[in-house]
């Protein structure tokens, strides 16, 4: 990444409403993949509470003093039944940042808060995304992780699995 520096930060409850502002335009670029609608009020409104309410890390990356982008850690017992790994939920940088890794310091920077093995789902339908976390991933790993296809709720996805734990930094 060139120019101002990435700051990550953790964030709780007081900022909800950043997060929730941030959140529409995620789902917004989420939308063509899950063919999503917006409610009659144009919004789509994605409910954050639960984020609050349960064991989830939430992070706002900014570049300077601008806001870049937004990360949501959960844990990966849903889709693995093994509430010891940890789950990459939502990953999401704001246009005018894209492709200048500010998502892949933004991943690091979440795999090394949590050291431990570590699940990250991808949407096979959503070329962009899975080029992206096949690229941070293998680069973090250095090519050490495991890939494989999982069908879940209808749909094709692609789970990467590797532990940060074992990752030299
Ligand atoms: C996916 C996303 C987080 C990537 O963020 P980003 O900051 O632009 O990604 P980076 O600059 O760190 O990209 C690192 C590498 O990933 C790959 N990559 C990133 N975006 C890509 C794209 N649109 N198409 C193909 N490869 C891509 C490239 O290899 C890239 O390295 P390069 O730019 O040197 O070629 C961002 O596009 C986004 O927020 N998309 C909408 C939300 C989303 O899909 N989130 C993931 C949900 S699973």
């Amino acid at each position: 990444m060139s120019g101002q520096p990435l700051r990550v930060e953790r964030v709780g409850v007081e900022a909800d409403a950043t997060l929730r502002n941030l959140y529409e335009h995620y789902v917004h670029d989420m939308s063509e993949w899950f063919g999503l609608d917006v409610r009659a009020d144009g919004s789509f409104g994605y409910d954050t509470a639960p984020l609050w309410r349960s064991e989830h890390a939430v992070f706002l990356a900014r570049v300077g003093d601008r806001l870049a982008g937004f990360a949501v850690v959960g844990s990966a017992e849903k889709w693995l039944g093994d509430a010891g790994v940890r789950d990459v939920k939502d990953l999401f940088v704001l246009r005018r940042y894209r492709r200048r890794r500010v998502g892949d310091a933004l991943a690091v920077h979440l795999w090394n808060a949590f050291p431990g093995p570590w699940l990250v789902r991808v949407l096979a339908a959503n070329a962009p995304a899975l080029s992206f976390w096949r690229a941070a991933v293998g680069r973090y790993t250095g090519g050490r992780h495991d890939e494989r296809a999982a069908r879940d709720g209808g749909r094709d996805w692609i789970r990467l699995r590797f532990d940060s734990s074992a990752v030299t930094r």
